[in-house]
């Protein structure tokens, strides 16, 4: 199924792998609807994209921002083709030091704001061809040190995108699940790139998990996927033997705690 005419709605579209995903999209002819907070950069995405495409400046972890989304794609007039979940945010700290704002937040926007939006947004997308993409991540089936409310909505989100892809198993929707590991954006603060350099983690750059999104988007059927090798090895290691996992982050936690960001109020 190729790409172009196709209506897509995209959140978090202004940060580093939205910014990808839609510079990919739209460069194979899709229709995108831009959604995310602020709305300069929003138009900074949109400005360098070729064809028409639309902004909804929304926060989706409000109910009105959801709403918002919602009147944009019913203002279009035809049915959505897909609905890429991709905004989220992310804090690296040990559990103790972090703020229960930033807990809530990650929980909100990883996690219910999908959900809802996905809720929000199923009538409105083609009853054959829709598809959903949920962006995950590998720490949605590896629990790693430093971001266990991180970690919790991803697994979460994985849950909800098996769990969806069952329910709707009897008709011609698809909904996948896609993991990256670490990518070069701005979700990730200095003491979280210093923590990859310094435990040899490779980093992707955004346009890997665009080049993903597109060949899911293009799959005649669409499955999970993850990125990045040897995650995906750990990963089934993981699923299967979790305490070689345990083990194996054991030994790197001495270095992972020397980079977590500390209590707001710690000298
Ligand atoms: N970077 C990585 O290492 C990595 C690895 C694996 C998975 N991921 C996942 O990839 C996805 C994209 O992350 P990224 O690395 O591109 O992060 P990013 O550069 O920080 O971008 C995050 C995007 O989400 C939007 N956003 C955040 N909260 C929002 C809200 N309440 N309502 C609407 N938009 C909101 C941001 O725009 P505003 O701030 O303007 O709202 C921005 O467009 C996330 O789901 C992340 O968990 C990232």
């Amino acid at each position: 199924m190729a790409l172009g005419g196709q209506l897509i709605l995209l959140t978090g579209a202004s940060g580093g792998i939205g910014r990808a995903i839609a510079q990919r999209l739209a460069a194979r002819g899709a229709q995108l609807v831009l959604v995310g907070r602020a709305v300069d950069r929003l138009e900074g995405v949109r400005d360098i994209l070729p064809g028409n495409h639309g902004i909804v400046p929304a926060d989706i972890a409000t109910a009105a921002g959801r709403a918002r989304v919602a009147a944009a794609v019913d203002a279009l007039g035809r049915p959505l083709d897909a609905l890429i979940n991709n905004a989220g945010v992310s804090r690296f700290t040990l559990l103790p030091d972090a703020a229960p704002a930033d807990i809530e937040a990650q929980i909100a926007t990883n996690v219910t704001a999908p959900i809802l939006l996905t809720q929000l947004v199923l009538p409105r997308l083609h009853r054959v061809n829709g598809r959903i993409v949920n962006i995950g991540s590998s720490f949605g089936g590896i629990g790693h040190p430093g971001f266990s409310t991180y970690c919790a909505s991803k697994f979460a989100l994985r849950g909800f995108t098996e769990a969806l892809r069952r329910e709707l198993g009897d008709g011609a929707m698809q909904v996948a699940y896609l993991a990256p590991r670490a990518t070069r954006t701005p979700l990730n603060d200095s003491a979280v790139d210093a923590m990859n350099a310094a435990l040899g983690n490779a980093v992707d750059p955004p346009e890997r998990v665009a080049a993903a999104v597109e060949a899911m988007l293009l799959a005649p059927v669409m499955r999970d996927r993850a990125i990045g090798w040897p995650e995906r090895l750990f990963l089934r290691i993981n699923a299967v033997f979790p305490a070689l996992v345990d083990g194996a982050l054991r030994k790197r936690l001495a270095a992972i705690k020397r980079f977590a960001a500390p209590a707001p109020n710690s000298p």
